[in-house]
């Protein structure tokens, strides 16, 4: 389906003439449960380092549909006032454009004693059900009914009690939302099996400074003292974390296109595995303290990159969201690399189009895929299925011969700030276009 602008770039045809640096802007999947919960704060919270991407927007959008004061500036600094909160629906249309729409419901039923919100929509890397959110208000105590095709979840009276809440799997979201609405809890709220993603300890981290009692953070296990009600105080503005995950796609651009590439504004800290994943690769990278360095890259001739198996896994293992990222660089190494995604149920669905741009990949079973490699990339025109599948077309568009045309990169503007500026300051041919 063609939809909106569209990218045109002219591919590199497997030269490696990027240079420069790129700096990282802050992490989305980290903004978007911070701004989420100002709604715990009883008065004006300011974000800085929020990237201007769709995705906030639209949280923004729910915010103020709630009665939240929002006030946004150029500079990516976003102040939300919850103090005269007045409803706790979540606006259906806007929440069903975006998956983490959901992490609203946790602050507002702790906030509100209730919640009311349609279920976010499934998407093309796989169904996204909300099962382990339900399961955990109903373990603090709340009761969850269905109205039409909204679900309405009450808090008992006194409000969300104290209780262990087993996740049946580690849900990223899931984590931050539970955690959000044990925050005001009655009692001791223990999440046990939740995930360890950087962004949720950065979030935990920024609620303890504001009177949260969290502990456990950067383990399996989070206790949650309550607050019995008692809304949150800020005491200092909070600054998103790096973009872990664009920084990783910028790592894997430079590997296959830059002959030195300097990525500036990360944490390596949490990049390990794919900075391992590059290195078992044969790729050169240097560590720094918040930068990466891939250096002479280029330089050596006939350098041609082993293959290496990734195997997506929660963090710390090999990110999901760098894995069509990752498999355009296997596509592009001497011999055969076996991609497994055990993350999400379809998440192997570009591969088809990077066939068609000349890659040898067999998607062996939904979850796996083996990549013979190397092949010649040739431009083509291409439909970007979701935001990192979407990076995924744009690096091997740079590497193939030819021009590519992207659709739909309102996808990748959910989630990437001014992508087409940033490689164009490394010196990539791309334009936006209106379609
Ligand atoms: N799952 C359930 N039931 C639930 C929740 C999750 O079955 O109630 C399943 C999912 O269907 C999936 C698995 O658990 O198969 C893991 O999903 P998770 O809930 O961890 O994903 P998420 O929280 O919805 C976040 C990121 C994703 C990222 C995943 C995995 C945000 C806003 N989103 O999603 O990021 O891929 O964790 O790391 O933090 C993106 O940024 O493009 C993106 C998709």
């Amino acid at each position: 389906m063609k939809s909106g602008e569209l990218f045109r770039v002219q591919g590199l045809g497997g030269a490696k003439t990027l240079s420069g640096s790129v700096a990282v802007s802050g992490s989305k999947n980290e903004a978007l449960p911070a701004l989420a919960s100002a709604v715990l704060f009883g008065g004006p919270v300011t974000f800085r380092n929020i990237p201007r991407i769709t995705d906030i927007r639209q949280l923004n959008s729910l915010l103020s549909d709630l009665g939240a004061r929002v006030m946004m500036d150029d500079g990516g600094t976003i102040t939300v006032d919850t103090s005269k909160l007045a409803s706790a629906h979540v606006n259906e249309s806007t929440a069903r454009k975006f998956r983490a729409s959901v992490i609203l419901t946790g602050p507002l039923l702790s906030r509100m004693g209730e919640v009311r919100f349609a279920p976010p929509g499934g998407c093309l890397i796989g169904k996204r059900p909300i099962d382990v959110f339900l399961a955990g208000y109903e373990a603090m105590g709340a009761t969850v009914r269905t109205d039409g095709e909204e679900f309405v979840i009450t808090a008992p009276r006194g409000g969300l009690k104290g209780c262990d809440v087993i996740f049946r799997l580690p849900s990223v979201t899931a984590t931050e939302t539970l955690m959000m609405a044990a925050v005001l809890a009655h009692g001791i709220v223990r999440l046990v099996n939740v995930a360890m993603e950087p962004e949720i300890g950065a979030l935990a981290d920024f609620l303890n400074e504001s009177g949260a009692d969290i502990r456990g953070i950067g383990t399996p296990v989070l206790t949650i003292r309550g607050t019995d009600g008692t809304l949150l105080v800020s005491k200092k503005e909070h600054t998103a974390i790096p973009d872990r995950l664009e920084a990783g796609s910028f790592m894997i651009l430079g590997a296959l296109c830059a002959d030195t590439l300097t990525v500036t504004d990360c944490d390596p800290e949490h990049l390990k595995v794919p900075i391992a994943s590059l290195c078992a690769c044969g790729v050169p990278v240097v560590v720094g303290k918040k930068r990466i360095v891939i250096s002479g890259n280029g330089g050596i001739p006939n350098r041609s990159f082993a293959a290496a198996n990734i195997r997506t896994h929660e963090y710390p293992g090999f990110p999901t969201d760098l894995q069509a990222p990752m498999t355009v660089l296997l596509s592009q190494v001497s011999g055969e690399s076996i991609v497994e995604e055990m993350i999400f149920e379809s998440r192997l669905g570009y591969a088809a189009d990077l066939v068609r741009m000349g890659a040898d990949i067999d998607v062996v079973h939904p979850h796996k895929a083996i990549v013979h490699g190397p092949s010649k990339l040739r431009g083509r025109e291409l439909y970007s299925p979701d935001l990192r599948a979407g990076l995924a077309y744009i690096i091997a568009a740079i590497v193939a011969k030819g021009e590519s045309v992207i659709h739909n990169i309102y996808h990748i503007d959910r989630g990437y700030e001014r992508v087409e500026e940033k490689l164009k300051s490394i010196g990539v041919d791309i334009e936006r276009v209106r379609g």
